[in-house]
């Protein structure tokens, strides 16, 4: 009997997973029997963007935590797929900083040149699943969501691809119970436009702060306040943006930090992370784990230590991305197949403390780059994914990792070189803080929505006046300082 393989989701891990296998398939290499399930009607995971929050039209949590105007935040050179170029899929060089719609693009483009669709059930949840350690079989039950029935399937080998920034960590802060304007995580920002003029609060201090904080700039927020627990971002930041130690409570519309400021508000996000959540699996086969580089118990970050039948992709945090997802979906498949042989438990486990302790001694973000990088390589030398400077790229993360130190506001105009090609990047054709149409198709046919930004309060709003009274000195101070601009 053929292998029977389930897929979890059809996001940019579990495509990568059925791209792993129809590459074997074209290289004359029998294939498993293979279904993937998708909860959502069309796949691309979190890129399958919606403007709904809380429940999706099937009363499901909605998945996706992107927004409008969402710009990669790292250079599409880095997670290029090194078997579908940038250049393959547009005919032509792009810039390095692509809108959501454009990445989307480019993720559809290999899988439906691949004829994979067929594989996946859209619309279809997971719901359960059982594993009989005599059969050594898993029992899946998915639910089909437009005719809510409930089918099983019986799979020999699981690949868990349901990402992992979908369901948010909201903690609580005395007080924000009646902070009497808006409160929402990260995962619920659908846009900006609705900050103008608005007093911000982002507790966090990672991409979603940074990113929502600077999207609330660009639509003219009056002012951005970032609080951090552990430690600030540092980032030169425009004029009407401050980082603050955490708050310690919320009395009415003012915020109390621990180094005891306060300041008024009208709105907080919570940009606090999510949780790694797999209600459908029971609690032994259930990844658990904070949002790390290399969580414990998977053995090179893919196959589940007590059950070598059961894949995770893509549950790492994340430098590389899409061709990260591929190594590991390669890496799976030729597990999956008998093509890679495990070592026993003992020496995965010994595998993995290497790795776990090589973690705890990361520094910085140059390092950490470093450590996914020496990830990739070790997945790619097992396989035939094709190879690619890993070096360079490593390098490419750290100048991106310079550029947002030089200019949080400009390092999306920065162009980057491909290792898959050796195309250098186009200049868009619109600086990041001056497009407000992220459209794919403003994005590939223009025309430029660059301006003259000296003058005026909207323009000021959008960072382009450094001197203004008050800017550095708080939130109140610059809300001062705006209103009572000429
Ligand atoms: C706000 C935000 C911005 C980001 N920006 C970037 C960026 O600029 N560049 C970058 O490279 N990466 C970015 N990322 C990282 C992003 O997570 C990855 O690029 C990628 O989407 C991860 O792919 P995945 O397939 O592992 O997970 P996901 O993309 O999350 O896909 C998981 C899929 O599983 C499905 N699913 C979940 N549960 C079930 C179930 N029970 N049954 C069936 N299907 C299920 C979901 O519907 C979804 O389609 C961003 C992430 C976030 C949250
Ligand atoms: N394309 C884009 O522009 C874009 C935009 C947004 C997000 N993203 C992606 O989305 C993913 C998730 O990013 P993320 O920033 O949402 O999550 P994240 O990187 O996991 O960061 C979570 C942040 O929340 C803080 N935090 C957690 N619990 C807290 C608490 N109780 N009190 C205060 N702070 C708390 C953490 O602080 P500590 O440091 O103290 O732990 C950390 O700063 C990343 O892959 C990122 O690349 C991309």
């Amino acid at each position: 009997m053929a292998l029977r393989v389930g897929i979890i989701g059809a996001g940019p891990s579990g495509l990568a997973q059925l791209r792993a296998f129809e590459s074997a398939r074209q290289k004359g290499a029998p294939i498993p029997e293979i279904m993937c399930f998708e909860k959502q009607d069309d796949w691309g995971g979190q890129w399958n963007n919606s403007w709904r929050i809380g429940l999706d039209a099937h009363g499901e949590p909605v998945h996706t935590s992107m927004y409008r105007h969402l710009w990669s935040n790292g250079p599409k050179e880095c997670l290029e797929f090194s078997d579908y170029s940038f250049d393959e899929h547009f005919g032509r060089a792009i810039s390095s900083f692509p809108p959501r719609e454009v990445l989307f693009d480019y993720i559809k483009g290999r899988v439906e040149k691949s004829d994979v669709r067929k594989y996946v059930q859209f619309n279809t949840v997971a719901r359960h699943t059982s594993y009989n350690e005599d059969t050594q079989e898993f029992t899946l039950t998915v639910e089909d969501l437009k005719t809510n029935l409930t089918e099983t399937h019986v799979f020999d080998k699981l690949v868990v691809a349901t990402g992992h920034f979908s369901v948010p960590s909201v903690p609580e802060f005395t007080g924000i119970k009646t902070f009497p304007g808006e409160v929402l995580h990260a995962h619920d920002f659908r846009g900006a436009e609705r900050f103008y003029g608005k007093r911000l609060l982002m507790i966090g201090s990672s991409y979603s702060a940074e990113d929502i904080g600077m999207q609330a700039h660009k639509m003219g927020a009056a002012s951005i306040t970032l609080s951090y627990r552990t430690a600030p971002m540092g980032y030169d930041w425009p004029w009407n943006t401050v980082e603050r130690p955490l708050v310690t409570h919320f009395d009415g519309g003012t915020a109390h930090f621990r180094d005891g400021t306060q300041d008024d508000f009208d709105v907080v996000v919570l940009c606090t992370g999510y949780q790694h959540k797999y209600p459908f699996l029971p609690s032994e086969l259930s990844l658990k784990s904070p949002n790390v580089l290399y969580p414990a118990n998977l053995y090179k970050g893919v196959v589940w230590q007590q059950n070598t039948n059961l894949f995770y992709l893509g549950a790492q945090d994340q430098y590389y991305t899409f061709n990260m997802f591929d190594a590991q979906a390669w890496f799976a498949r030729d597990v999956m197949t008998g093509a890679i042989d495990l070592p026993s438990l003992a020496e995965r486990e010994a595998d993995i403390q290497l790795w776990l302790e090589r973690q705890a001694g990361l520094t910085d973000h140059d390092a950490e780059a470093d450590f996914q990088s020496d990830y990739l390589r070790e997945l790619i030398d097992a396989t035939d994914y094709p190879s690619f400077d890993l070096d360079a790229v490593s390098q490419l993360f750290k100048d991106w990792m310079h550029n947002k130190h030089t200019d949080i506001l400009g390092y999306r105009d920065a162009v980057h070189r491909s290792v898959v090609t050796g195309t250098t990047s186009t200049k868009h054709h619109t600086l990041w803080l001056n497009a407000l149409d992220d459209s794919l198709e403003r994005y590939l046919h223009g025309p430029s929505q660059d301006k003259d930004t000296e003058a005026g309060l909207t323009d000021r709003h959008r960072g382009r006046q450094g001197n203004i009274e008050g800017a550095g000195a708080g939130p109140s101070l610059i809300h001062h300082a705006i209103t009572s601009a000429p």
